[in-house]
């Protein structure tokens, strides 16, 4: 009983969650540039989308569609895709949760924004914690620091946090080191950096601070690497 999760670059992460596959923001190679894998290549049961920005969910109806798998999004891009031909959705709204097959999911605020592809309202940004096989995994989602991630581990806590750190679009290094005093997790895999030159990061350095700073342990993996949480 374990989740192992896989990065595929950018935000796109799968997770083997008891031997069920979940896929987070669906954007693979080509349209992704750091992926090495194309969305033909991914099995997922679930899909979960954090928002509707492109560079999470340029796959996400192809992905979706092949597979049958069930999308977890906001209402706004559950309404979306089921307009795009899936109608495999479950619409959940920020601080709300369910208990699916493979554990519960919860959607967390994200300061953000989410417009979709085509110019649609795609609602608001979101994260998620899932807990699952006795674990639980914060993806934050793209997001600004905000002093409210303290709540969000609750009184049980996080053990994996996955934080961006590729500034610009997202928080960056500085904001990601902040948002660990407020999250207090015991792991942190780092997100959301080098896939293009504008959100280029050292993560090794990030993970050296992180180290120094904090009780946090830093988790770094390469594109296609995987990690499994125990
Ligand atoms: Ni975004
Ligand atoms: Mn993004």
């Amino acid at each position: 009983m374990a989740i192992t999760i896989t990065w595929h670059g950018h935000a796109t992460y799968a997770l083997d969650i008891d031997g069920v596959p979940v896929v987070v923001d669906p954007f693979f190679s080509p349209n992704n540039p750091a992926a090495k894998v194309t969305a033909d290549e991914v099995e997922a049961s679930f899909i979960l989308q954090t928002h509707g920005h492109g560079d999470h969910i340029a796959d996400t109806v192809a992905l979706a569609k092949r597979t049958g798998a069930l999308v977890i999004a906001n209402f706004e891009i559950c309404n979306w895709l089921n307009a795009q031909g899936h109608d495999k959705t479950h619409a959940l709204n920020l601080g709300g949760g369910y208990d699916f097959d493979f554990g519960r999911v919860t959607m967390t605020r994200a300061l953000h924004s989410s417009g979709l592809p085509d110019g649609s309202y795609g609602g608001d940004a979101a994260g998620f914690v899932i807990a699952a096989s006795g674990r639980r995994v914060y993806i934050a989602g793209d997001t600004a620091l905000f002093s409210d991630m303290a709540l969000i581990g609750g009184a049980d806590g996080i053990d994996l946090a996955v934080l961006p750190i590729g500034d610009n679009y997202t928080m960056g290094p500085d904001d990601a080191l902040q948002a660990l005093d407020y999250i207090k997790p015991r792991m942190v895999i780092p997100g959301h950096y080098n896939t293009w030159p504008l959100i280029a990061q050292d993560p090794n350095a990030w993970a050296e601070r992180v180290r120094q700073e904090t009780d946090v342990r830093p988790i770094v993996i390469a594109v296609g690497e995987s990690f499994t949480l125990e």
